[in-house]
Order: structure tokens, then sequence, then C-alpha cells
């Protein structure tokens, strides 16, 4: 059964479709709801054959369908991928009605979604999500863009979907070591902004690992929800309160910098990130050592590294507050202060991230 999640953004509303088996009905639900003249997918070439029964479907109900095949992995969040797709667009007879559909992870959704934000002032954009990162976090809320060699997302546009469409089973393939980093951005919204959640995942840890369909589901759309309540209280991460998404990812940024995009996958440095938060959360004395203790023994059961390997603490140092979030050389810290709930701190003494760096390292 598809469970339907509602972000409410006024005139930019879209609703999210989440099940087994969901992607298999996305032509029709697009040919009806959309009435597209022209459909341009984006697919990540690992789930081009995803997107071959989509484009044939749409082929079949008379709506022209092409198809652009991106290289897997961030180096396609370039100026000159970027420049690749508004020329097949252009190519293809893009028009104010076309409709453009990403088939793939994060990177597809962002470069996609930037095309269309951009291309003739903006077309509509569905987002067909297919690893768990981007089907809990960066398929929802707006957020598209490409990289800079000085910097992952310095280029890009708020610039929401017209629909999210989330297919559990396009999970059952993704390689083991993708769909559990995808678990850390999952435990997130759990101690950010609900301890129910985190008590359910708790229960849930084998079935998660097992990708036992029904509980995926149910999970996604909690998580879907959980983003959807946020970015539709500060869709333009204005107040502060869409910051709290970033719980983690002030160390995680500097991980991924430092221990080298690739080698550690972006869920990995989150679940790092967020037991340094934890830890500095302690030594602040907001948060307790049992919570702690709880968020630690989670992220662990469901295979997530939460110590770091030995490196050079300055250049950790260093990569944070390099982060594009931090105003000036400032550090901003997502910090829990219970299960369910976090708070921006700012004006944190460097020594005591360095400790807390120091001893994730040689607790390891
Ligand atoms: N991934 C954080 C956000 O969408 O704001």
């Amino acid at each position: 059964m598809t469970k339907t999640v509602q972000v409410q953004l006024g005139p930019r509303s879209y609703e999210i479709r989440i099940g087994a088996g969901a992607l298999a009905q996305e032509s029709e639900w697009i040919v009806a709801n959309l009435k597209p003249s022209h459909v341009l997918i984006v697919a990540d070439r690992s789930v081009v054959a995803l997107a071959d029964p989509l484009q044939r479907k749409l082929t079949a109900a008379h709506v022209r369908c092409d198809l652009s095949v991106v290289p897997s992995g961030e180096t396609s969040k370039s100026v000159a991928a970027l420049e690749r797709l508004w020329q097949a667009f252009q190519t293809a007879g893009a028009d104010r009605q076309s409709v453009v559909v990403a088939v793939g992870g994060g990177v597809v959704g962002d470069l996609a979604g930037f095309a269309a934000a951009t291309y003739m002032r903006g077309l509509r954009f569905v987002q067909i999500p297919t690893t768990l990162l981007a089907q809990v976090d960066s398929s929802v809320g707006g957020k598209t863009g490409i990289n800079l060699a000085a910097g992952k997302n310095l280029v890009g546009a708020f610039w929401q979907p017209t629909s999210v469409c989330i297919d559990t089973d396009s999970l059952k393939t993704l390689p083991k070591r993708e769909f559990v980093s995808g678990l850390a951005e999952v435990v997130k919204y759990g101690v950010i902004g609900d301890a129910a959640l985190f008590a359910r995942l708790e229960s849930y840890a084998d079935a998660l690992l097992q990708r036992e369909s029904e509980v995926l589901a149910e999970v996604i759309a909690d998580c879907c929800q959980a983003k959807a309540t946020v970015v539709e209280q500060d869709e333009f991460e204005q107040t502060g309160l869409r910051a709290s998404l970033n719980y983690g990812h002030t160390f995680a940024h500097a991980f991924e910098r430092v221990y080298g995009y690739g080698q550690l996958l972006h869920g990995e440095a989150v679940a790092m990130g967020m037991a340094c938060a934890a830890r500095l959360a302690e030594q602040l004395g907001m948060w307790s050592n049992d919570d702690s203790q709880r968020q630690e023994q989670l992220l662990r059961r469901l295979g997530l590294p939460v110590w770091l390997t030995p490196t050079d603490l300055d250049e950790i140092l260093a990569a944070m507050t390099k982060d594009k979030k931090a105003a000036h050389g400032r550090l901003k810290f997502v910090l829990p202060t219970r299960l369910g709930h976090v708070e921006l701190v700012e004006g944190i003494d460097m020594q005591r991230v360095k400790d807390v760096l120091r001893s994730a390292m040689t607790e390891g």
C-alpha cells in the first residue's frame, strides 16, 4: 500500500508517495496530474534500468520522452554536467510545459533539480530517489545545486519538486554500505525532533537491516513527514529551524573533506558527526550520558561508524571553519538537549571541539 506525505508550501505544495512498487504507477500519475507536453528523464547510469520502463510507459501514453544518462558519483554535480543537461534539454526541444524527472540518488536529484530550476527560468520537476539517503533527505525540501572546486553545493537554488515518488523496492539492490549509510540520516530525525521515532528505530533495527518493505515504508514516511514539518516552517533556511537538519553535519562535512569524498560515505560521516556532537553536548552539560549512549548504541547496531581513524586534528578543524555554513569562520553546532530536541549553539571554544575529536580518535 502506498503512503502519502503532504508538503504544505502554499503554491509550491506537493505530495510524496511512498511504497513498494510505487514507481510502476508513476507514469500514470505524471500523465494524469501534470499533463506534460514532454518529459525529460535524467537518470543515474547505475539505475537506468528503473528509468527504462517509465520511459516506455510514457511513450505508450503518447507523451514525448527523452532520457539523459548521468555518470554515477559526486563529479556529476559539476558545471560541465549541468551544461550538458541544459544542452540536452535544448536539443530535445524542451518547453515550459516540459517536466524534468530525476531518477537516482542525491547527485542526480541535485543536478537535475538545478537544471530544472534554471532552464527557461524553471521547469516542473519530479524526484524519484532510489537511495535511502535521497529518499529521506535530499529529494524533499527543494535544495538543488552543484559543487565547485572550492566546496560542495556552493551554487544552487531552492526549487521545490512538483512531486516525489519513493519506491522502497529500489532499495533492495542498493549496496549494503550505501544502504546503511542512509540509516544515519534516519537516526538523525529521531534525535532532532521525534523521540518516539527514535524508540521505534531501536525496536526496528533488525527489520531495517533486513530491508523489510513495510518497515522501510513506515520509517521513510516518518522521516519525510519530519522533514516536511521543518521545511514548511523554514523553507529558505532563515530562522534556524531548517538548520537543525544539519545535526552532525558541521563535523561530517569536515570528515568528508579530510578523509576523502567517496572514501567516507556521507551517512558514515554524519554518524561520526552525530557521535561527536553528542560528546560535545555532554561536555557542555546539555545532554545526558544515557541519551548519548542510546544514540551511540543505535548507530553501532545499524553498522554505522561512531569513532574516527587517527588523522591530523588541525586539518579537521581547518576544514570545519571553511564549511559554507560557518559564518565568517564562526562555527555553529546543532546540539541535542534531549532525544527529540536540538538547539543551535554558537561560540563554542575550539579547544573543546578539539578535545572531543581527540577522544573520538583514541577511543575508537
Ligand atoms: N539536507 C538539509 C536540508 O535539506 O536542509
